[in-house]
């Protein structure tokens, strides 16, 4: 890694970059179509302002929050990524262990090179959760998720923005394909080396799903259910009426349906629905530790990064991840006391308002 150490999560990227192979690095850089709502995620934050609060005990500032019951060390954990051993040769090991370091919560991918019971033998102590995309061979689906729940992950979160895959324009120009080596243990069938895998995967998931089919998740597994891909009040009533602990207010990185809002202007009508009845994260388009106060503010519990983390896996493994995340840490902790706010739990709508 590079000598002085980055002093933010942005100087990662570029890091990151010079050590990842051209088609790689567009597929974890890139989104869909025009990449419009992936530059919204972002923008977002830069669209709003914070409003701090003066002359208030700070001398005591916790990062520290809760997340379906467990503490966590921040309110920022792990999104699920897919080939995060293209990034480095250790993979979701390496991640898992540098978000073990940090005290937070790690999301196992299906789309990973390992098990969820490899997964939890390379990182035994890390607060883990296994994201699942849904495949039409149900066998399988409840195979995976019972090796989840028996590794000790402690939640299921369901992608649900994934039908098909979004149209990947980079991917397409560059020829990126899986590398032959890697494998996808957690897809029911193995793909052959000229797949474009993201073609596969839209045939590998079943498009039938709809919101009565978590009945049957829930009778086959007894983990929390968390649902990711959420963008509507309506989605989020939904969830909240079919028994979902948690909503991940995401559009997976703006790698799906392009033009849809960004997270962050989506959040406050997922926080007025579910009114406290599930717990409502974000991810998308967080890069610093007052984008985590902004979510917070409009309702979030936590915030979830997916780019930021491969950047510190891609620069320097373990190391180069576990030093993303305790720059964040940093600069959580730096915004709650500027903010005025000793905990994650008081910062509330009034911490924030739309840029003038
Ligand atoms: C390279 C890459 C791979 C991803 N793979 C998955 C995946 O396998 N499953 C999933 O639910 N989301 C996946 N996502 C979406 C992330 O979980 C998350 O929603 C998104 O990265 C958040 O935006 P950010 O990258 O701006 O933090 C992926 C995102 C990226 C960038």
């Amino acid at each position: 890694m590079s000598d002085p150490l980055p002093i933010n999560v942005a100087d990662y990227e570029s890091i990151a970059e010079a050590a990842c192979e051209p088609g790689y690095w567009g597929y974890v850089v890139g989104g869909a179509g025009d990449e419009v709502t992936l530059r919204e995620n972002v923008a977002a934050f830069r669209r709003r302002v914070l409003r701090p609060r003066m002359l208030v005990d700070v001398s005591d500032v916790s990062t520290r929050t809760t997340v379906l019951g467990s503490e966590i060390a921040m309110p920022l954990g792990i999104a699920p990524t897919s080939l995060q051993r293209v990034a480095h040769p250790e993979g979701e090991g390496a991640l898992a262990r540098a978000a073990s370091d940090a005290g937070t919560v790690y999301t196992l991918s299906s789309l990973a090179s390992v098990r969820p019971r490899q997964l939890a033998e390379a990182a035994p102590d890390v607060l883990r959760w296994f994201q699942l995309y849904w495949s039409r061979d149900r066998g399988f689906t409840s195979e995976l998720v019972s090796e989840a729940a028996d590794a000790g992950f402690t939640a299921l979160v369901l992608t649900v923005d994934l039908p098909a895959a979004g149209p990947r324009e980079r991917d397409l120009r560059s020829g990126f394909k899986l590398p032959p080596e890697l494998l996808m243990p957690n897809l029911p069938r193995t793909l052959t080396e000229t797949e474009y895998f993201h073609d596969t995967l839209g045939e590998i998931v079943d498009t039938s799903l709809t919101w009565r089919d978590l009945e049957w998740l829930a009778s086959e597994c007894s983990l929390p259910l968390v649902v990711k891909g959420v963008l509507t009040a309506e989605d989020a009533a939904l969830a909240c009426e079919h028994g979902c602990a948690g909503v991940v207010v995401s559009n997976h990185g703006g790698r799906q349906l392009d033009g849809v809002s960004a997270t962050l202007d989506a959040l406050p009508e997922v926080a007025d629905t579910v009114a406290g009845r599930a717990e409502i994260y974000l991810d998308g388009g967080i890069r610093r530790g007052t984008d985590v106060a902004m979510a917070l503010a409009l309702g979030a519990r936590a915030g979830f990064v997916g780019r930021p983390a491969l950047w510190g896996l891609a620069a320097g493994g373990e190391a180069g991840a576990a030093h993303v995340l305790e720059l964040f840490r940093g600069e959580i902790a730096l915004a709650l006391l500027l903010l005025g706010c000793p905990t994650p739990a008081e910062v509330g709508p009034e911490h924030v308002r739309l840029r003038a």
